[in-house]
């Protein structure tokens, strides 16, 4: 199993740490991604990146970062809580992601967000990291947040726990059923890119991977009800939009 870990965190101590004891519950290869090193600039707001990613400014020095998760079964993604938020430094790389909310395309991967806090903040952190992966597709999200400091600090059973699971899932290539915000959302996308007059890319993206004939991503099983969901929430969203 191909693992890709991206490290939010400027330094590798607490939260890193953490990522080093989920290393040893998992089989596989590891690609290290340590943001503080990669130096992306800052999203400048240019917005073209919704026509096409690779119009971003900075698409040679994110694109090679994306792509890696779309090789890989498994991704640990990592961040400490600065100011009871994400690091700016992850902020920016999901800032260069934005257009993965458009065209969504990472659905048979799998995650697992590491949080790191001194006290505060950890469980909305790993909350905010959560959705962000459902948004790029991501099938199935995992978390492990924890207050360094107090007693849970690397609490190494409550961390092999949930890395063995996630290694589990991960090496099993079962895909999960969505959640229905996820399909929700799913539905949106699609609805926008059924309107002529919205962003060409998302239009040619959701026609050519032939997502827009789905009620979610044909690989991923709904099941009736969340079937029905789609559909209903698809008729919804055409009258509304
Ligand atoms: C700039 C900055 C802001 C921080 N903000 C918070 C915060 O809002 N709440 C909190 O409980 N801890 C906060 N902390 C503490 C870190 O989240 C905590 O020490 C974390 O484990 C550091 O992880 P690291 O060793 O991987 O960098 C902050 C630390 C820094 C440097």
């Amino acid at each position: 199993m191909k693992y890709v870990i991206i490290n939010g965190s400027p330094r590798k101590k607490n939260t890193w740490a953490v990522v080093k004891q989920i290393k040893k519950s998992l089989d596989g290869e590891f690609e290290e991604i340590q943001l503080m090193k990669e130096n992306i600039p800052i999203c400048n707001g240019c917005f073209k990146c919704f026509d096409g990613e690779e119009n971003c400014p900075h698409f040679d020095k994110v694109n090679p970062l994306v792509e890696k998760l779309k090789d890989a079964d498994g991704l640990i993604i990592t961040s400490p809580v600065y100011a009871m938020n994400v690091t700016s430094l992850l902020k920016n790389y999901i800032d260069h992601t934005a257009y993965l909310y458009h065209r969504p395309a990472l659905f048979t991967l799998k995650g697992l967000v590491v949080v790191t806090t001194a006290g505060a903040g950890h469980k909305d952190v790993a909350k905010y990291m959560d959705e962000t992966l459902r948004h790029w597709g991501v099938n199935k999200v995992y978390k492990l947040s924890f207050a360094c400091g107090g007693k849970d600090s690397l609490d190494t059973k409550a961390i092999d726990k949930v890395a063995k699971r996630f290694g589990q899932d991960v090496e099993s290539g079962k895909l999960h059923s969505p959640k229905i915000m996820d399909v929700l959302f799913y539905n949106v996308w699609r609805r926008f890119a059924l309107n002529e007059d919205h962003i060409e890319r998302d239009r040619q993206y959701w026609r050519e991977t032939g997502l827009i004939n789905h009620d979610f991503a044909p690989e991923v099983k709904l099941g009736i009800f969340k079937t029905i969901i789609a559909k209903a929430s698809l008729f919804f969203f055409k009258r509304l939009f």
